[in-house]
């Protein structure tokens, strides 16, 4: 089976999502036919740099409609979709043409007009920060005087080691982690298209362990409703597959770090919420995130008269995060205690990458933030 993530590739810059100042920019150069002879696409992986890649050379070689809306069917448009069309080349640095006689070749081909119908050769080097120090000095070289029939796009998801020369030569365009609402409304369709049945906390989650790569959430989604095999998916399966944490048991512990009317503290209940993450199978890296996010929901909450802009929960959510921060605010010191609970934060995970077990070092920051908020 094809796989989600290359059946839902977009074909035009109005499907690409979350990369707004690359679409509007590439849109207005497509508009106004101004497009740089060298583009660099920086950034998060699975984020769209090679999809855009593509549509741009689409865009520009599409025999039928060429322009901002490539008609997909063309052979040009096909075979730039595919992969595979002669004029189009991909190169994949991090293989072969790390070695400096594929960029030779590269020159060389590059001296030839498309043969294919083609307007321009286009030659897509991904990973492009892989290169060999020769095969970048190569490929400068062309970049330096490129012919007028050629354009090279470089790609790469580590920009701080490629070579400024290079860049200087190229515009450069950055690719951000997707937010994770944008990815979970785009899975959202996905599912309907693909006639699957999930609730909206599934998907969520799978959004959400993403990284800001839509390709890692759209793999998710796939991963799942293998796991599930045909039954409707709820977020149960989807916390058994990725031993994700119930979302509600973060509301738990914050109701034992906030507190409420009680003098003094006891740690006792937030130590059991602990323990049901850490036996429910999570890793510490998504409890600590998960923290991390609550930590912050309380932020704008306290400091936003907007918050909603913000904040993206589930109804439940929303009643449970309304009542922590009533009680925030009858604390005087909430935003002080707030920030100091994301300093042992961060303070936990470096104990953690030093070894600490992960339940020490969530029960420190634990009993620290205890303290923090009732100071
Ligand atoms: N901005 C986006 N909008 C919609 N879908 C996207 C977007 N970015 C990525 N995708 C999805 O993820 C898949 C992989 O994207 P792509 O190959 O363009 O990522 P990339 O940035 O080149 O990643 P890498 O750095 O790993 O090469 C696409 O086929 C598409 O399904
Ligand atoms: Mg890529
Ligand atoms: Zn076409």
């Amino acid at each position: 089976m094809q796989s989600l993530s290359r059946k839902y590739r977009p074909k035009t810059l109005t499907d690409v999502l979350g990369q707004p100042s690359v679409v509007q920019t590439l849109t207005n150069a497509i508009r106004s036919k101004r497009l740089h002879q060298g583009y660099l696409f920086v950034g998060q992986f699975g984020s769209g740099k090679t999809t855009v890649a593509r549509i741009l050379a689409a865009m520009e070689n599409c025999t039928e409609t060429p322009g901002l809306h490539p008609c997909g069917k063309c052979d040009v448009c096909s075979g730039i979709y595919e992969g595979r069309h002669v004029d189009i080349e991909e190169i994949d640095a991090a293989s072969r043409a790390g070695k400096v006689d594929q960029i030779r070749e590269l020159k060389k081909n590059a001296l030839y007009l498309p043969v294919d119908g083609a307007k321009t050769k286009t030659f897509i080097i991904d990973e492009c920060h892989r290169m060999s120090p020769e095969a970048e000095d190569a490929l400068l070289k062309i970049l330096e005087e490129p012919p007028k029939h050629v354009r090279f796009i470089l790609c790469t998801t580590d920009i701080k080691k490629m070579r400024p020369a290079i860049q200087s030569r190229c515009q450069r365009h950055e690719f951000r982690k997707i937010y994770w609402t944008i990815m979970s409304d785009h899975l959202e369709k996905v599912a309907q298209s693909e006639k699957i049945e999930c609730d909206k906390g599934s998907i969520n989650l799978c959004a959400k362990l993403a990284d800001g790569s839509m390709r890692n959430a759209l793999e998710n989604l796939s991963k799942l409703i293998d796991y599930v095999g045909g039954k409707p998916i709820s977020v149960d399966d989807a916390q058994k597959l990725f031993g994700a944490v119930g979302e509600m048991l973060y509301y738990d512990m914050f109701d034992q770090v906030i507190g409420g009317e009680e003098k003094g503290a006891d740690a006792t209940e937030g130590f059991r919420v602990i323990n049901k993450m850490l036996a429910g199978g999570a890793e510490f890296s998504t409890i600590y995130y998960g923290i991390a996010d609550h930590l912050r929901n309380l932020m704008i909450g306290m400091s936003c008269s907007k918050a909603g802009e913000f904040i993206h929960l589930t109804e439940d959510g929303k009643r449970r995060l309304r009542d922590q921060l009533k009680r925030c605010q009858k604390r005087e010191n909430s935003i002080m205690a707030i920030s100091r609970s994301v300093s042992q934060l961060h303070d936990a995970k470096k104990s953690v990458d030093f070894n600490l077990s992960p339940e020490i070092a969530l029960q420190n920051w634990l009993v620290q933030s205890i303290f923090a908020f009732r100071q």
